[in-house]
């Protein structure tokens, strides 16, 4: 039987741990409590959960609609909105997607609808690496100097999904298709969004921008906007507005794309397992 919930801060400006809750059985009250913890702290770790996947699609739709995953291939039976992240390999094919999310990024700012939210269960933690590492673009935009505030205030970044079409990233060598892969998506339209968002629930002002997804500054020449960027990039991911998370078993973490930016870190190999469950919550165009 849990008591009351309980909220520490994990990290210097954002991240906070949220203990003796059971999500299998929240009331509204203690409902309403996580959310406003996920808003103030920008992302949870909801420790020792035992989650079915039907368990965290239920949760996960407390917070509103849940996005279709686009690699059908990797989701789980019977449960269409669950993506398996996984190295694992059974009867010699991966059981889940291997390395996604290694460079900074916003998940699907590159789409016309951008998450609100990405839920990550735990499974299997490897033994070794795994961390997953966020950035608050709250904190980032507030440090930056007045002149620059104002220089990017009606400024539109361009965001791609292709990587072809971006020079501060690369295709991972370990994906055989990839080439063919991210050649077909240079066909996908790129979005067009303000360097400076606006958070719909809390009217705090983020950078929106990172290296994985933005490749270009609206109606601003190449050699300005790349430079523009090269500064905003290299601050947005000071160590100051980093929280680095430390995966135990049984932990949920949920993050607020909105104003957040995260990468995956590596650092484990196969036969060391490591195996998440993906829920993603729909959200709204971004504005200034
Ligand atoms: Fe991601």
């Amino acid at each position: 039987m849990f008591f009351e919930m309980e909220i520490r801060r994990l990290g210097r400006t954002m991240g906070a741990e949220v203990t003796r809750v059971d999500l299998n059985h929240l009331g509204a009250p203690a409902f309403a409590q996580i959310r406003d913890a996920f808003h103030v702290h920008k992302v949870i770790a909801i420790r020792d959960q035992q989650l079915t996947p039907a368990g965290q699609i239920a949760f996960s739709r407390r917070f509103g609609a849940l996005e279709d995953q686009l690699n059908a291939h990797y989701t789980i039976d019977g449960c269409p909105e669950v993506l398996v992240l996984s190295n694992d390999v059974r009867d010699g094919k991966p059981v889940g997607l291997i390395d996604g999310g290694d460079y900074w990024h916003s998940d699907s700012s590159h789409r016309e609808y951008p998450s609100m939210a990405t839920i990550l269960f735990a499974v299997k933690n490897p033994l070794t690496g795994g961390d997953t590492e966020f950035a608050d673009m709250v904190a980032a935009y507030e440090a930056l100097p007045e002149p620059m505030k104002g220089r990017i205030a009606h400024l539109n970044g361009i965001h791609a999904v292709s990587k072809l079409k971006n020079k501060r990233v690369q295709v991972s060598p370990r994906r055989p298709d990839g080439a063919d892969f991210y050649e077909r998506q240079k066909a996908i339209p790129d979005q067009i969004w303000p360097l400076v968002r606006t958070h719909p629930v809390t009217g705090q002002k983020a950078l929106y921008l990172s290296p994985r997804f933005t490749i270009g500054i609206e109606g601003v020449s190449a050699a300005e906007a790349d430079q523009l960027l090269d500064s905003l990039i290299a601050h947005q991911v000071r160590d100051e507005f980093i929280y680095r998370h430390q995966w135990r078993d049984g932990d949920l973490v949920m993050w607020d794309n909105r104003c957040v930016i995260h990468r995956a870190t590596g650092g484990y190999s196969y036969p060391d397992i490591r195996t998440m469950h993906r829920t993603v919550i729909a959200g709204d165009k971004p504005f200034r």
